[in-house]
Formats: C-alpha cells, sequence, structure tokens
C-alpha cells in the first residue's frame, strides 16, 4: 500500500473497497430514481468525496447542490446542536427527489435534522445515502436508505473525512491512532 500515513492504525477500506462500494451504490440508486427528479446534495466538506465519485456512476440525470452544516463541539465529540451554515438557496423544493449525501453517521442527529428540514421546506421526498455507518453511537433513531460501510466506534479519516481538517484527500479509509487525538 503507498501513500499510508504514518497517524493511520489500519485501513477499513482500500481504494478498490471503495470503487466498488460506489457503484454498488449507484445501481441502485440510477434503478431507483429512474423515474423520479433526483436532486444529490451533499453535506459539505465530508461527503465531497463520495459525492464526486457517486455521481460519475449513476445512469441517471441527476442536479446536485450542497449544504453546509456545523455539530462538532471538539474535533472527535458532536455537541448535538445542528447549525446550517450553508443552506440550498432553492426557493420551490416541491418537484424535487433529494438524496443527501453524506460521509458518516454518528449520533444520527445531522441527518435526521436535515431531513426533517428538507420536508418542512417542502420536498417531494427526501431519502439518505451515507458512506459510513456507526450504529453503535446512535442518540437519536435513525436509518439511512443507502449505506457503503458500517464501520465501528473508532474514529476514522480519509476519504472525504477529516481529524481536524486533515487527511482528507487520502484515497482510503481508515482508522485514525488514537493518540493522535488524546
Ligand atoms: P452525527 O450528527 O453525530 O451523526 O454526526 C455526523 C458527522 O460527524 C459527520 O458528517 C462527520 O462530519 C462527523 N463524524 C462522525 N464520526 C466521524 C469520524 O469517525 N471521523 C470523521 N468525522 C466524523
Ligand atoms: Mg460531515
Amino acid at each position: 500500500m503507498t501513500m499510508l500515513n504514518n497517524d493511520v492504525l489500519k485501513i477499513l477500506a482500500s481504494k478498490e473497497d471503495i470503487e466498488n462500494i460506489v457503484s454498488d451504490l449507484a445501481s441502485k440508486i440510477s434503478d431507483d430514481y429512474k423515474d423520479k427528479n433526483l436532486l444529490m446534495l451533499c453535506i459539505l466538506k465530508g461527503a465531497v468525496v463520495f459525492m464526486g465519485d457517486l455521481m460519475k456512476h449513476l445512469s441517471i440525470p441527476t442536479q446536485i447542490d450542497f449544504m453546509k452544516v456545523s455539530s462538532y463541539g471538539s474535533s472527535t465529540e458532536s455537541s448535538g446542536t445542528v447549525n446550517i451554515v450553508l443552506d440550498l438557496h432553492r426557493k420551490d423544493l416541491s418537484d424535487l427527489d433529494i438524496l443527501i449525501v453524506e460521509d458518516i453517521i454518528d449520533s444520527g442527529k445531522t441527518l435526521s435534522y436535515l431531513v426533517d428540514y428538507l420536508l418542512l421546506k417542502g420536498a417531494k421526498s427526501v431519502k439518505t445515502c451515507t458512506m459510513l455507518d456507526k450504529p453503535s453511537r446512535r442518540v437519536v433513531d435513525f436509518v439511512p436508505n443507502y449505506c457503503g460501510m458500517t464501520v465501528p466506534d473508532e474514529f476514522v479519516i480519509g476519504y472525504g473525512l477529516d481529524y481536524d481538517e486533515n487527511y482528507r484527500a487520502l484515497p482510503f479509509i481508515g482508522v485514525l491512532k488514537p493518540e493522535v487525538y488524546s
């Protein structure tokens, strides 16, 4: 493995694993949304790499958009309050089938908040697609519609995911060595 960063404890998904996961997800989404009006909504910044890969693999048309939320108190623990930092600037969502694209679900608070928010704003439908899920960390009941891979309760980085804004460009998903943040 080239480019194995010194701060990575172990690799959970290689570049090749990720390619297979993404192309499987894209074919399911292409099938499910072929008669719908898809808007893929990327949650910045973590989902940007996943979103770029996923949209290239779709066999159906899509529009894209971005939102940014902040929920983190410290670098590894969520504060639990979701703040919208960048909103979706579209007046009418009533003809859009929105698929929220997220990097990872932890407590579930971010995505459950965003689903409710977009439905309240009048979206025709709202579903969620996450690359990673940490179900053992759930605080609110939340199950994604599409999920790439379930991960254990460890801090993961790479493929868009950061610790203190670093490691996002790593082409694999790995566990960060605890000594980096403790
Ligand atoms: P939730 O609202 O607790 O589900 O938080 C989800 C957000 O927390 C994700 O969008 C990530 O930005 C961040 N997050 C949670 N776990 C990790 C992790 O292991 N590595 C990097 N970011 C994480
Ligand atoms: Mg995120």
